[in-house]
């Protein structure tokens, strides 16, 4: 009987995990869970005799593709699979998925409640500003990014996008102004929303070069990942800018050095841009269906290792 695990640093919703385990149960497979661990070797020890494995942002590192020695596929719950060792899964003949677009809505939402509180002084009673009329870019379009411009259009923003791999046709039929550049999107918008995957290319590519442009009262929202940031050019233009904001539910390693910037500031304590109950039963249901269908019919649907 095959073995699912679900190993989660950060849980899902009850109602996930039951969406899953129900539909592993059907499948008469068995179920196996692993919430909340605090020591890789709890993972290390819990995928051993794993078939199939769901994930979050849990590190699956060459050690965990060792450990499982039955492995045989690896499903991200998530958009993101920065997370997953893809070489390692290759080699030992795993195949790892991700469930694009499950949780997009969800992140696209804390967006905007990141953004609100920043224009309202995170309620703290003065006046503040409002989204209406102003200029948002959308830095990468995918499955977030048209989520994130049908909100901002819903709110009266001037919507702006960059993505080299989406036409500019498909952003234009959004009613999405595209941009030829990324130079051109961060000049443009005094709000921009980063979406960008962490690959060995966008690593801090978000730079002081880039950022310096933004017009003023900028403010960069990033629900993406941190390691696209420069961290070092983020705090030297917040020091420079006394109208520049930084908000984002990924905090950087060196929070500390934030504690100069105010109110110009926001990170939520864990990453929470797909956390609501809704993005954890798509992401979690279409994880164990994934797995479910390719155990049982070989489908590699979602498939993102060669
Ligand atoms: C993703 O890539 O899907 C998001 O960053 C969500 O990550 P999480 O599952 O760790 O919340």
């Amino acid at each position: 009987m095959a073995k699912v695990l679900v190993a989660t640093e950060k849980p899902f919703a009850k109602v996930a995990v039951e969406g899953i385990k129900e539909i592993v149960d059907k499948a008469g497979f068995e179920f196996a869970l692993l919430e909340k661990y605090t020591d890789k070797a709890e993972l290390l020890e819990a995928v051993k005799d794993a078939d199939a494995l769901i994930v979050r942002s849990d590190k699956v590192t060459q050690e965990v593709v060792d450990a499982a020695s039955n492995l045989k596929i690896v499903v991200r719950a998530g958009a993101g699979y920065d997370n997953l060792d893809l070489a390692a899964c290759t080699a030992k003949n795993v195949v790892a998925m991700n469930t694009p677009g499950q949780n997009s809505n969800a992140v696209a939402e804390l967006a905007f409640g990141m953004m609100i509180a920043m224009a309202r002084n995170a309620y703290n009673g003065t006046a503040g500003t409002e989204l209406r009329g102003k200029k948002i870019g959308i830095h990468a379009y995918g499955n977030v990014g048209l989520y994130v411009a049908k909100i901002a259009q819903g709110m009266g923003m001037e919507v702006f996008a960059f993505d080299p791999f989406v036409d500019d046709a498909v952003i234009k039929a959004d009613g999405v102004t595209p941009l030829a550049s990324m130079e051109e999107l961060y000049s443009t918008c005094q709000y921009v929303s980063l979406h960008i995957p962490a690959t060995e290319k966008t690593k801090e590519s978000i730079n002081y070069d880039l950022l310096k442009t933004m017009p003023a009262n900028a403010v960069l929202v990033n629900t993406a990942r941190k390691e696209v940031i420069h961290e070092a050019d983020m705090i030297k233009l917040m020091m420079e800018r006394e109208d520049f904001s930084y908000i984002s539910d990924i905090a950087p390693d060196n929070k500390n050095d934030y504690a100069p910037f105010g109110g110009r500031f926001f990170f939520t304590p864990k990453k929470m841009g797909a956390q609501t109950s809704e993005a954890n039963i798509n992401a979690g249901v279409a994880a164990a269906n994934q797995i479910v269908n390719f155990i049982n019919n070989g489908d590699t649907t979602f498939k993102v290792n060669k």
